[in-house]
């Protein structure tokens, strides 16, 4: 039987290509920062059988159309807000994703990004650079709240949100949290209370975002939503840019709804130079790099391939997004190796 073709649209960490290679002829793109063009894209997919892609390449029902022989579509991320999983089901396309692997890289970003915000850790270090500690010590100089005591508001109890609370325990902060689905388990193990949104907006002096994005969580911050918040409460978001409505967090941050923001994933990306946030002091903006550690980078090239892999083998992969494609195209119908 002939390799299945793949193509990968960066060049990612190993063993991701090794995994690849050892069952597949691939063809990569020859970058590790830019992506292929959308016009490349489907071009490059058109005799393909998997495609292993970034969260930058919109793989819609046109690049789909485009690769008639495509059998699975395996994102190196976890969010999968890029892929339109309904128009890959309905072609009998497996899509995959890496989930757990990231997790804890996450959760400790989230962590740093509470204490950076609160504590005014970045501001502290520009003072220091532009000249500007020009006074002897005093007592309410870069003064920012304390965690002890205060109550932490998740939004989203998956496996990040879980690890973030976790991780923040050691700060005997209280945690409330609220999701779609209610864990009971968690709440038992983890000591986080459910609550409904408005309640979490209210009562929390930290409100961190671990939804993913779908059409239901797409601005759930929006103008309403942060008026309801604390006016000396701060936003996390590693999630994703589009859950909070942009132009309305402006609005908050200039007219003192809330505290502050830090922010690391934003509605578009790059975030254009000079824009509008960049001239805010009370936020902390980083560029979506949350899951950049070393580990979970390669850990992410790992999995992505095995997912990508196991599909062509006609095994179940690790972590199928689409699980009803199983029904619309067996896994017998897919297997090439
Ligand atoms: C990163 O944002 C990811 O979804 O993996």
């Amino acid at each position: 039987m002939p390799k299945p073709k793949v193509y990968v649209t960066r060049i990612i960490p190993e063993p991701g290509l090794s995994i690849l290679k050892e069952y597949c002829d691939i063809e990569v793109h020859q970058s590790k920062e830019w992506p292929p063009s959308r016009e490349e894209l489907i071009e490059k997919i058109k005799d393909k059988d998997g495609i292993l892609c970034l969260l930058t390449d919109k793989i819609d029902a046109e690049v789909m159309d485009a690769a008639p022989n495509l059998k699975v579509v395996s994102t190196y991320s976890v969010g999968f807000d890029h892929i339109d999983i309904e128009a890959a089901t309905k072609r009998g396309i497996y899509v995959t994703h890496t989930p757990g692997v990231l997790t804890d890289a996450v959760a400790e970003f989230t962590v740093g990004l509470i204490l950076a915000i609160t504590r005014r850790i970045l501001e502290a270090d520009h003072i220091i650079r532009n000249g500007e500690w020009n006074k002897p010590w005093n007592p309410y100089f870069l003064t920012g709240p304390e965690l002890k005591g205060k109550t932490i508001g998740i939004v989203g109890l998956g496996r990040i949100g879980r690890a973030t609370v976790a991780k923040l325990k050691g700060f005997e902060v209280n945690f409330v949290y609220y999701d779609v689905y209610r864990n009971e388990a968690a709440e038992k193990q983890l000591g986080v209370k459910y609550v409904d949104l408005e309640t979490l907006l209210k009562e929390s002096d930290i409100v961190s975002l671990h939804v993913p994005l779908t059409k239901d969580t797409y601005h759930l911050i929006g103008e309403k939503e942060l008026k309801m918040m604390k006016p000396t409460a701060y936003l996390i978001n590693t999630a994703r840019g589009p859950v909070i409505d942009t132009e309305a967090l402006i609005k908050a941050l200039k007219e003192g709804w809330i505290a502050g923001a830090a922010l690391d994933v934003f509605e578009q990306e790059p975030l254009p130079t000079g824009h509008e946030l960049t001239k805010l002091d009370n936020v902390i903006l980083t560029p979506h790099i949350a899951s950049a550690t070393i580990e979970a980078r390669q850990r992410m090239a790992e999995l992505s391939a095995t997912n990508l892999v196991s599909v062509l083998k006609g095994e179940m992969p690790p972590a199928l997004v689409n699980k009803e494609v199983l029904n619309v195209r067996p896994l017998d119908k897919v297997k090439m190796i």
